[in-house]
């Protein structure tokens, strides 16, 4: 018969689901993620009601602990970051994993003498997934956090072929304990080197990938934690945590084969870091160097933007450096009062992180119905007066669409070339995150406004406000 408990697990997973399917909108996004957050604490309450457990102490100065650090940091991390704040959080995620792991075999010395079960399979395999999310994890944090000895990719000879080979042995040891073993004793010294080799492959891993890739490898060690996390709950027969598992797995999964779809590159591309990594050099896809930049006054960028019609703002990673969201909002809002149309248009990975620009315009309160997906946009530019173009790069760079030999090639942008006039807002001329430069910057119709893009902006608003 079905029990109460079977029933609140199964309104908690629905709550999962439907919390992940209100995280596809800004609109409906925040409650979703309450709503998702309401099933997993009714999740935890229930586990700990419905199961004879003696160390309820430590459980709630745990819970209270995790609570308290989760929700300082959740309120107190800068935008610019979230990342980190995510990897960090994720490799809890992965520990945890682990940890129930080791705890379990540690629980059960039966299992390591029949040892050709399911049950040691399921542990094995959420210790290695666990342990290499957790490493994995630590790792990209410190790379995103600007720590100087892992920042830049670190990289060694025959690099590629020696992870492969630790991966090969660290399975190779989890199939030899799982077929070959009926002594206790020998099943634990080779449990405990399959944990450390883990730890070790999450770190060698992530270690080779640059600092800009983090995102990409960021979802993907989060997918990681999701089948670590079903493992888990897969153990205990415990179904909220196999379908919260399963969900996270797949998201994570999505997610990492969305990002790299947008940027037109192999997992594997990004995985063994040939793209990108925050160079500055030009190569493919650069204008030839006697072509002219042309500079724009504030004044004559005020003027041509309070008497256009149309104008359509790209917001980019400079926006999210500069934190210049609320000076932007301000200003779309004082042309919106002169009766421009102002429009923003949103490419699906500007910025470093997924939804970043959607995040960042939603803190300046920028209403949703004005932002515009790519797809739904690049249409409009052909019939646009003005393009404000605030720190975006790669995903304007013409070269995407014309130069075969550029490493953009290929990737989706926003055609604001088609425009009539294009403004940019950087601080010079330095490339994006590909790394290349961008002949958008020599065309005749655009003209740079340089210099910090939270500056320009107020410079701008003071300027259109004299208008
Ligand atoms: P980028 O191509 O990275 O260009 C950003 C530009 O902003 C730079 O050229 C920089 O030029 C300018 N900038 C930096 N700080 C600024 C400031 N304070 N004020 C004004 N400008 C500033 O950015 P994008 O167009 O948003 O493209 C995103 C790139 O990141 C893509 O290549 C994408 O593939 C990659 N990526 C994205 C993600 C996700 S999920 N979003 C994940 C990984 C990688 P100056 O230094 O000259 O000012």
């Amino acid at each position: 018969m079905i029990g109460f408990i079977e029933i609140a697990y199964f309104l908690a997973s629905l709550s999962f689901v439907i919390g992940l399917k209100m995280l596809s909108h800004p609109d409906s996004a925040r409650k979703g993620n309450l709503l998702a957050a309401i099933g997993m604490g009714l999740a935890i309450i229930l586990t700990i009601a419905g199961e004879k457990i003696h160390n309820l102490g430590w459980i709630f100065a745990a819970l209270f602990v995790g609570t308290l650090l989760g929700a300082v940091s959740a309120r107190k991390v800068k935008m610019t970051a979230m990342p980190q704040m995510v990897s960090l959080f994720n490799g809890m995620g992965g520990a945890c994993a682990a940890v129930i792991s080791l705890v379990e075999f540690a629980h059960h010395p039966e299992l390591q003498v029949s040892l050709a079960n399911s049950t040691t399979a399921i542990i094995l395999l959420g210790m290695l997934i666990g342990s290499v999310s957790f490493s994995g994890s630590m790792i990209a944090f410190g790379k995103l956090q600007g720590y100087k000895a892992i920042e830049k990719p670190v990289t060694f000879p025959f690099q590629k072929m020696f992870n492969t080979i630790l991966l090969i042995i660290t399975f190779g040891i989890g199939v030899h304990i799982l077929f070959n073993l009926s002594n206790p004793h020998q099943a634990s010294g080779l449990f405990y080197t399959m944990f450390a080799l883990s730890l070790l492959y999450g770190i060698l891993f992530v270690l080779p990938i640059g600092g800009a890739d983090m995102p990409v490898v960021i979802s993907l060690l989060n997918s990681f934690t999701g089948v670590a996390a079903a493992c888990a709950g897969f153990l205990y027969s415990n179904m909220v945590m196999l379908i919260g598992g399963i969900l996270v797995g797949s998201a994570g999964t999505i997610l990492t084969v969305v990002m790299c779809n947008a940027m037109n590159r192999s997992l594997v591309s990004v995985i063994f870091g040939t793209f990108g990594g925050g160079g500055t050099a030009a190569a493919g896809g650069g204008a030839s160097g006697d072509q002219i930049v042309r500079e724009i006054s504030l004044t004559d960028a005020a003027i041509l933007m309070s008497y256009a019609k149309k104008v359509v703002i790209v917001p980019g990673y400079g926006l999210a450096v500069a934190q210049a969201q609320h000076t932007c909002h301000e200003l779309d809002n004082l042309l919106e009062e002169k009766g421009v149309d102002v429009k923003y248009a949103i490419h699906p990975v500007a910025g470093r992180m997924p939804g970043h620009m959607n995040v960042l315009l939603a803190e300046a309160d920028v209403p949703y119905d004005k932002l515009f997906d790519m797809e739904d946009i690049n249409s409009d530019f052909a019939s646009t007066d003005v393009v404000l173009v605030i720190g975006a790069n790669d995903v304007v760079n013409p070269a995407a669409r014309k130069d075969p030999a550029s490493p953009i090639y290929g990737m989706p942008i926003l055609d604001v070339d088609n425009a009539a006039n294009i403004i940019v807002l950087k601080r010079g001329m330095n490339a994006g995150y590909a790394g290349i430069e961008n002949e958008l910057f020599f065309d005749p119709k655009t003209k740079m406004l340089f210099g910090d893009a939270k500056s320009s902006l107020l410079k701008l608003v003071a300027e259109v406000k004299q208008n």
